[in-house]
């Protein structure tokens, strides 16, 4: 049997864990075409949510397009993906879809073909006659009127939102807000890891997207549904485990849905042969990981300066929310604040480490600091 724990990518249907109530809720608010901002720290599953609500309204007769900020550099592509997101959403015609994409002021239909003859379309805004913002709106605009011609209700999911500032914000936000509000045929999934800066965006007074909608907070899925689905996919393998054992995996994997399903995935593995996932088993599983991902960290830590190094070293041995505190300090011998403070910048620069909205300091991958706690005993000094 095909391993059925899937990490990296977009994971669905019967691979997809629980977040049964997540799914209920954000059904209920798309049916009624409101408007949610979903935060989470990364790698907790917004994505994936995304995508299987997505196919949970589909099968329910609402259209939806799917636009992910981090794929477009620039304010124009994204005016361009978002009009024909929208389009092919509520028409899925090709030649009928060309047609509506010639009509637009600001826009240009491009069509390609594929070598299977298979047809792709997109769109590119007209240059320079047409600014990306008025194009952008234009798109939305055009959605709207699209969505009410059909009769559909229609969800449009914004991923990676809080990119938006990329876009030199202000004036953006403002138009985009306005014409948002105006919409009664279209519902909004606004989604980032950025919680600090989403939660702003929404919660300041003085910014456009001041209460334009409510804020989903995404946590960790709960464990005993987790290991009822990782039991659940062991059994069916044929495999032996104690329901108590699993606990262990969520501890290692401090609860993020991505270390889990990377945990579960190599135990599979592991236990392949002797179907039988033991204490011993679990045990291994962290090396057995960072021993795969040995390479990537070792280019990391390359390029790491000694003072990031030995920051890095502190924070995989404890959690902090005060790396400056003397206590610290001392205790891992680093400092002084300035070159604390220096060396966390960078770090955060290279998204090796990222900060919570409580202010603690992480690492992007919850692997490395097994890794680093190896090199550790391996090399005691660096
Ligand atoms: N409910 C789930 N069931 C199974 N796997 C999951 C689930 N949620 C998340 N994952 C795992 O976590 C990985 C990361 O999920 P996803 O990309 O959706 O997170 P994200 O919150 O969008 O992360 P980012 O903030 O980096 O965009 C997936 O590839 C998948 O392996
Ligand atoms: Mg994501």
């Amino acid at each position: 049997m095909e391993n059925p724990f899937k990490y990296g990518g977009v994971v669905r249907g019967p691979h997809f864990a629980d977040r049964e109530d997540e799914l209920a809720e954000l059904e209920r608010e798309m049916l009624n075409l409101s408007r949610v901002f979903l935060v989470s720290p990364r790698r907790y599953g917004k994505t994936c949510l995304l995508f299987n609500l997505m196919d949970r309204l589909k099968k329910r007769g609402v259209a939806t397009a799917y636009l992910d900020l981090n794929a477009h550099p620039t304010l124009k592509s994204f005016a361009g993906a978002l009009t024909v997101e929208t389009s092919r959403a509520l028409e899925t015609n090709t030649d009928r879809l060309i047609k509506i994409l010639s009509g637009f002021q600001r826009l240009r239909p491009k069509v390609s073909v594929a070598p299977d003859g298979f047809l792709s379309v997109g769109a590119e805004v007209l240059s320079p006659e047409a600014d990306p913002l008025s194009a952008l709106l234009e798109g939305l605009n055009h959605a709207e009127r699209f969505a009410a011609k059909k009769k559909r209700r229609l969800v449009v999911v914004i991923d990676e939102f809080s990119d938006m500032a990329k876009y030199d914000g202000e004036v953006l936000e403002k138009a985009l807000r306005s014409e948002v509000q105006k919409h009664q045929q279209i519902g909004y999934v606004m989604s980032g890891s950025e919680e600090s800066v989403i939660l702003s965006m929404v919660r300041e007074q003085s910014r456009a997207f001041y209460k334009l909608g409510r804020i989903m907070e995404l946590g960790p899925i709960r464990r005993d549904i987790y290991s009822d689905f990782v039991m659940g996919w062991l059994k069916r393998g044929g495999y032996r485990a104690d329901l108590r054992d699993l606990d262990g995996i969520f501890t290692l994997g401090q609860d993020v849905p991505q270390n889990i399903q990377r945990l579960c995935y190599t135990m599979w593995e592991v236990a392949r042969e002797s179907k039988h996932v033991t204490l011993e088993v679990i045990d291994k599983l962290t090396e057995v990981i960072v021993r795969q991902d040995s390479p990537h960290y070792e280019l990391l830590w390359q390029m790491a300066t000694p003072a990031q190094r030995s920051l890095l070293m502190a924070l995989s041995s404890e959690h902090t929310l005060s790396p400056f505190s003397r206590e610290f300090m001392l205790k891992y011998s680093i400092g002084p604040p300035s070159s604390i403070k220096a060396s966390l910048e960078s770090l955060m620069k290279k998204s090796i480490l990222y900060r919570s909205s409580d202010g603690a300091y992480h690492f992007a991958d919850g692997f490395m600091p097994y890794w680093i706690g190896y090199l550790r005993r391996e090399r005691p000094v660096s």
